[in-house]
C-alpha cells in the first residue's frame, strides 16, 4: 500500500506535527518528517484528529432502505469525519439475532467507508418481553459487545436486571433509551410552558429522570456496565454525576441537537424538530453542556435518524421522531459549543473520539495517533464556513434540523486504515447510491 504524509497540521490532542501513514497504520508522528516516496497532503491550518466515533446511528438497513441504506449512511458518516459508527437494532427485521448483526457488519465491510459495530437488541423483536440471544450475537462474526432496545426503553426492571447480569458475564454493555412510556404516550414535544401555549401533548423530563434513576440503581445492584443513550434533561445529568461519584459503572452520551437546540424550535409545528427524547428547555441544554464539559457525559453521539420525506412531511402528530446528525455533528459542536466557550476544541474532539471509545470496545478507533496504530484519522478545517443545504447531504433523507444554518468547521479528509474515505470533502467511492 502507498504512503501518505499529512504535513503541517495541528494534532488534537497534541500540537503541530506531521503524520506519516504507511500500510494502513500510523508510521511516524513528528515535526519535519521526510516524505520519501509518500504522497504529501498539505494540512496547514487544518486539525488532524483520531477518526470520529458515533455510538448511536440508525442506518435503516434492513427494512427501510427508502430512508437510508448502509451505503448512504456510510457516505454520510465518512463525510462527517467518522471512521466508526454503531448502528442501532431497530431495523426490520430487528437486529436481535446473529444473522442480522452479521449481515449489517458484512454489508458495512463491503461498502468499506466506515467500520460498523452493530448494536444487538436486548429483547426479542425489541418487544421487551424475553431476552434475545445476547451470547449468540456476542459470539457471532459481528462480535457484538453492546445491546440496546433503542427506540424503546427496556420497560421491565426485571429484564434489565437480567440483561445487566448476563452481559456482565461476558463484558458487554447494556445501552438504554430512558423513557417511561406511560408518561409519554402521544407526546409531541418537551412538556413545559411552551407545550401548553402550543397546545401540544408534552413529554415530561420526569419520564427520562425516573428511568435513568432506575437504571443506575440496577447497574449498582448488578455491577453490570450501563450506557445511557441521548441524555436530554438536567435531572439525568445530575443523576449520572452522582452515580459516577459513587463508582457505578455507567457511561452516557448526548446528541448535538440536544446540545444546540431548544423546544422553542417547535413553535412552527415543524416535524423536522420532532425527536425522541424531545428538544428541551434552555436550563436543560445548559446542564447538558456543563455535563459534557466536566466529563459526566462521556460522548457526543448523533442518534442520526433518517426518515423519508413522505414520512416527515405530515402533521406533527403523525410524523416519526428523529433527525439527521452525521454530516453536521462536528460543525454544530464547533459553532455552538466551542465558539461560545462551553468546551475547548480539545474537549469537543475528545467527546467524539476517545470519549465514545471508552464506552464500549471499538478496536482501532478513538486514538491516540501514535506509531503502530491503525490510521483512522480525520482532517478538518476549523475555520471553514458553510451553509447546511439538505439537498446536498449524502444521506438518503433530508430531515436535518440545521437546514439554512451557517456553521463553522468542515471535514476535509477522512482516512480509514490509511485509505481516504473522504478526500477534499468528497467521498471516494465514485458516488454510487
Ligand atoms: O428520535 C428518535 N428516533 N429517537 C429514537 O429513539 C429512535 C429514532 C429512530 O429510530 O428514528
Ligand atoms: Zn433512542
Amino acid at each position: 500500500m502507498s504512503a501518505t504524509l499529512l504535513r503541517g497540521g495541528r494534532l488534537v490532542p497534541g500540537g503541530d506535527a506531521d503524520v506519516l501513514v504507511r500500510d494502513g497504520r500510523v508510521a511516524e508522528v513528528g515535526t519535519g518528517l521526510a516524505a520519501g516516496r509518500a504522497e504529501v497532503v498539505d494540512c496547514a491550518g487544518l486539525v488532524v484528529s483520531p477518526g470520529f466515533v458515533d455510538l448511536h446511528v440508525h442506518l435503516r438497513e434492513p427494512g427501510r432502505e427508502d430512508a437510508e441504506t448502509i451505503r448512504t449512511g456510510s457516505r454520510a458518516a465518512a463525510l462527517g469525519g467518522f471512521t466508526a459508527v454503531c448502528p442501532m437494532p431497530n431495523t426490520d427485521p430487528p437486529a436481535d439475532n446473529a444473522g442480522v448483526v452479521e449481515m449489517v457488519a458484512a454489508r458495512g465491510r463491503e461498502v468499506g467507508l466506515v467500520d460498523l459495530f452493530p448494536v444487538g437488541a436486548v429483547t426479542l423483536a425489541r418487544r421487551g418481553t424475553e431476552l434475545a440471544e445476547l451470547g449468540a450475537m456476542a459470539r457471532s462474526a459481528a462480535a457484538v459487545d453492546t445491546f440496546s432496545d433503542d427506540g424503546s426503553p427496556i420497560r421491565e426492571a426485571r429484564l434489565l436486571r437480567r440483561a445487566l447480569e448476563y452481559a456482565r458475564a461476558f463484558g458487554a454493555v447494556i445501552a438504554d433509551h430512558c423513557e417511561d412510556v406511560s408518561l409519554t404516550e402521544d407526546a409531541q414535544m418537551h412538556e413545559g410552558e411552551l407545550s401548553g401555549l402550543l397546545g401540544l401533548r408534552g413529554w415530561p423530563a420526569a419520564a427520562e429522570d425516573m428511568i435513568v434513576a432506575r437504571d443506575l440503581m440496577l447497574a449498582e445492584l448488578t455491577g453490570g456496565r450501563l450506557h445511557l443513550c441521548h441524555l436530554s434533561t438536567a435531572g439525568a445529568v445530575e443523576l449520572v454525576r452522582s452515580a459516577k461519584a459513587r463508582g457505578v459503572r455507567v457511561t452516557a452520551e448526548v446528541t448535538p441537537h440536544h446540545l444546540s437546540l431548544t423546544d422553542a424550535a417547535l413553535t412552527r409545528y415543524d416535524p423536522v424538530f420532532k425527536v425522541n427524547p424531545p428538544l428541551r428547555g434552555k436550563a436543560d441544554v445548559e446542564a447538558l453542556r456543563a455535563g459534557l464539559a466536566d466529563g459526566t457525559i462521556d460522548a457526543v453521539a448523533t442518534d442520526h435518524a433518517p426518515h423519508a420525506r413522505e414520512a416527515k412531511e405530515v402533521e406533527l402528530a403523525q410524523a416519526p421522531p428523529g433527525m439527521l446528525g452525521l454530516e453536521t455533528a462536528l460543525a454544530v459542536l464547533l459553532t455552538d459549543l466551542v465558539e461560545p466557550g462551553w468546551l475547548t476544541i480539545d474537549q469537543a474532539i475528545e467527546r467524539l473520539t476517545s470519549g465514545p471509545a471508552r464506552c464500549r470496545s471499538l478496536p482501532g478507533h478513538g486514538g491516540p495517533i501514535t506509531p503502530g496504530a491503525p490510521a483512522n484519522l480525520t482532517v478538518f478545517d476549523p475555520a471553514a464556513r458553510w451553509t447546511v443545504r439538505p439537498e446536498a447531504l449524502a444521506s438518503r433523507s433530508r430531515n436535518t434540523p440545521f437546514a439554512g444554518r451557517e456553521l463553522h468547521g468542515r471535514v476535509r479528509h477522512t482516512l480509514l486504515r490509511g485509505r481516504f474515505s473522504v478526500r477534499d470533502g468528497a467521498v471516494t467511492d465514485g458516488g454510487e447510491p
